[in-house]
């Protein structure tokens, strides 16, 4: 893999803040966040619920306006309501149309954008393989287990081949089996392109098995509390990478400084 070191900054946060109106209430949900993440890497923002994670992911994907700073991508600063070509973003609960098969639900990106029929089959065809879903090309989402489900709805934005995923909680609705299978899946698709992820989550084991690096988020207000470095050595087994020394080493510390957010957000 290139040295990522050298690489330049995909996206840059600025001082970013975010204030809710709440009835005659305000809700202050992000103060002062600053950070960015290089072209190919993977960082994880983590904290506990209610620490700001959605409201600067859908910041960053144009969907909510700042209340204060500014956000570039590739050094151009975004505009809220406008999309930013080439970034793809995966939600927490998939969204497949229930109404179309699972071939249907991940070419409707390809659909939508007008390529031609006999390119859009052989797309799908190659991210059905992908997924693992090949046999169900024809079958609806209800006929599907959870797991599926959620590989069709990573499929249906992987598609478009974004240059940017911005992932929230996407496999936060699955049991820790399918969960993992999902983190191997993630993996090898992100070894293969390289796209620059940035990755919500409350979960630490998530983050220490998909990330490079995270950055972790205090209770409300989110700011950020701390960034830690994940070294563990890439192409990376979801399932064995958390037997290894450091992994537990790393989970402790980061535990540490999570779990005093945890309680303070629960008295927040
Ligand atoms: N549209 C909204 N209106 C009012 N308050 C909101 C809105 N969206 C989020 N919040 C509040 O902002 C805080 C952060 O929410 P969120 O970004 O969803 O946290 P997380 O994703 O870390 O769980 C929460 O207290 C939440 O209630
Ligand atoms: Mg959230």
């Amino acid at each position: 893999m290139p040295p990522r070191s050298l690489d330049p900054q995909r996206i840059e946060v600025r001082g970013l803040s975010k204030s809710f109106q709440f009835g005659n209430s305000t809700i202050e949900a992000v103060r002062d966040v600053s950070f960015s993440v290089r072209r190919g890497e993977f960082v994880a923002l983590l904290g506990p619920s209610g620490s700001g994670k959605s409201t600067v992911l859908n910041m960053i994907a144009t969907l909510i306006r700042p209340s204060g700073g500014e956000i570039l991508i590739d050094g151009k600063r975004i505009a809220a309501g406008k999309a930013t070509p080439g970034v793809g973003y995966v939600f927490q609960r998939d969204t497949l149309f229930p109404w179309r098969t699972v071939a249907d639900n991940i070419g409707y990106g390809l659909q939508l954008a007008g390529v031609p029929e006999r390119e859009r089959k052989e797309r799908i065809a190659a991210c059905v393989a992908q997924a693992g879903l090949t046999g169900f090309e024809q079958a609806y989402p209800s006929a599907l287990s959870g797991g599926m489900r959620q590989r069709a709805a990573l499929m249906r934005t992987l598609i478009v081949e974004p240059q940017i995923l911005l992932m929230d909680e996407p496999f936060g609705a699955l049991d820790t089996h399918t969960k993992i299978d999902m983190h191997e899946v993630l993996l090898r698709i992100w070894e293969r392109e390289q796209q620059t992820v940035l990755f919500v989550t409350h979960d630490l084991g998530e983050a220490l098995t998909l990330a490079d690096r995270i950055i972790l988020f205090s209770a409300r207000p989110g700011r950020i509390k701390d960034m830690f470095e994940v070294d563990f050595a890439r192409p990376r087994d979801a399932v064995k990478v958390r037997e290894t020394p450091r992994y537990a080493e790393l989970f402790q510390h980061i535990w540490h400084s999570l779990g005093e957010e945890f309680v303070k957000g629960r008295s927040a």
